[in-house]
């Protein structure tokens, strides 16, 4: 048996801000676990809800060296769904309403905490990794500490450790001196080769260099990011490491996302009867968020973190047009306050066709991937992204712009040969967007066995985890050798 430790900052269903949690609680349930024992490590936030905290045993706890102090951690353990979970406790660095809290020094401070303390909780843990899997910049430390000191230890000796990017855009970078003080790391490890980059210190530049192995979540980004417009300042690093640098794409979970099962929404749903039964979530969705009732309509969705990545501002500068057209769109997301007021202000001007929910919920998303006929993401850049892949299973059919994962999991409609899951436009360009969204009316409206065959194909197209967790294993048996 190989073991395997995820430490990340996030994952469902304990906790959730993006794709990560998903990534993180969905991937170590299929990985085959006759051969791999895959655990997760996250911190225990307080804000943790309440029934999820309930599940959690206390183990043991020590105190650890930190920033000066001698610092409390708890270790605490969980099961769900077969897989063991353990929670790094102390908090004073995991309170709050949120995971994070937008302040970056904070933030430093506490997932270096958790990085360090991670791996002090290892040794008393029934549970030796052969690899830890480390996610995204909170953990970037991780590979960092392991090398600097933990190898020395005889438990520690001989584990790999892999740095997957979800995100490049979010590095953890803070001045040299702080951080120094903060990790207590000595001043051989702030160089341009190792943890420093254009004279700020770089917690996920630390993972990419220290770590044996890299992952992004797909193909296309992972060749995107050793080019200076993606690669965010790092692309020279990456370059340099692209002999241990893969591109595998995320799945989904098809147990959570299976719109025969699905218990957040109205009518389930299947290959075989969508044509009768999906139509009715979107009847009961219009009538909800008082939009026109007419089951006609074609009705666009975008769940989303509303973010500049994520190409708001092409439809920012294309909503009244399409306004125009015989669509509704229905939004749910949080986060930049531009953002949020453009989508309340169409909502408030086009109020039948123009739904924005400003809010977070689980069961909204879902019954948006299950209502609508079409789903929006025409992002600046997308390392993978799963809701085109939710939009698939239920299918909605995705109109995305032609980048990294999204590039890579969305067959553009053909309609010479009748192929294809969704559209595509190539181009970071409002007008080339609106015509994607207005080729897929055409279809929609004029088309519509065309567009059935396209739901068939969708539904049909498989982003279970079973391809890409075998990829993970291969890496995972390379590295153990
Ligand atoms: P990212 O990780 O960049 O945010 P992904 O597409 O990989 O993008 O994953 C986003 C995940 O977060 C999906 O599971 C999506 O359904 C979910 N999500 C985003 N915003 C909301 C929201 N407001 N309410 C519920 N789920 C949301
Ligand atoms: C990040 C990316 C998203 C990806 C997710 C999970 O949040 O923005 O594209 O799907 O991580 O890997």
């Amino acid at each position: 048996m190989k073991n395997i430790l995820f430490v990340a900052s996030e994952s469902v269903p304990f906790i959730k801000t993006g794709g990560l949690a998903d990534v993180v609680g969905s991937l170590p349930k299929c990985v085959d676990r006759k051969y791999f024992d895959v655990r997760v490590m996250i911190p225990k936030y307080t804000c943790i809800p309440r029934e999820l905290a309930d599940k959690m045993v206390f183990k043991t706890s020590f105190y650890m060296d930190f920033h000066w102090r001698n610092e409390y951690v708890g270790i605490l353990e969980a099961k769900v769904d077969g897989v063991t979970y353990y929670f790094i406790d102390n908090e004073s660095k995991f309170g709050g309403p949120k995971p994070y809290s937008g302040n970056v020094y904070d933030d430093i401070e506490k997932f270096a905490f958790f990085s360090k303390a991670a791996l002090s909780a290892m040794p008393l843990l029934d549970f030796r990794p052969d690899v830890i899997h480390c996610h995204d910049w909170q953990t970037g430390l991780v590979p960092v500490y392991l090398r600097e000191r933990f190898q020395g230890n005889d438990f520690f000796h001989g584990i790999k450790s892999v740095m997957t990017i979800h995100n490049l855009k979010f590095q953890g970078k803070w001045d040299v001196d702080s951080v120094k003080d903060i990790t207590g790391l000595p001043d051989y490890y702030f160089t341009s080769d190792k943890l420093e980059a254009y004279k700020n210190a770089n917690l996920l530049k630390g993972g990419l260099v220290f770590a044996d192995a890299i992952t992004t979540v797909s193909e296309t980004y992972a060749k995107e990011i050793m080019t200076p417009f993606f690669g965010e300042g790092l692309d020279g690093l990456l370059r340099a490491r692209q002999n241990d640098l893969r591109g595998i794409v995320n799945g989904i979970d098809y147990t959570d996302y299976d719109p025969g099962k699905d218990e957040y929404i109205d009518y389930k749903y299947t290959p075989q009867n969508f044509r009768k039964e999906k139509i009715k979530n979107k009847r009961n969705l219009q009538k909800e968020l008082g939009l026109t009732e007419n089951d006609k309509t074609m009705m666009i969705g975008i769940v989303s973190r509303l973010t500049d990545q994520k190409g708001f501002d092409l439809i920012a500068y294309m909503m009244d047009e399409l306004c125009q057209d015989d669509v509704q769109i229905v939004v749910l997301g949080t986060g930049e306050e531009q953002y949020e007021n453009m989508f309340r202000h169409f909502d408030w001007k086009y109020s039948n066709k123009v739904a924005a929910n400003i809010y977070y919920s689980e069961e909204m998303s879902h019954k948006i991937y299950a209502s609508c006929d079409a789903f929006l993401m025409p992002s600046l850049f997308e390392p993978c992204g799963l809701s085109q892949l939710m939009a698939l299973r239920y299918g909605t059919l995705p109109i995305v712009r032609e980048t990294g994962g999204l590039k890579d999991t969305v067959d553009p409609y053909n309609e010479y040969d009748s192929t294809g899951t969704g559209f595509s436009f190539a181009n970071y360009n409002a007008h080339e967007m609106l015509a994607a969204v207005r080729y897929a009316e055409k279809i929609y409206y004029d088309r519509k066995r065309e567009w059935n065959k396209m739901i068939d194909r969708a539904m049909a197209a498989d982003f279970s985890w079973d391809v890409s967790a075998v990829k993970y294993q291969e890496m995972y048996d390379w590295l153990i050798g």
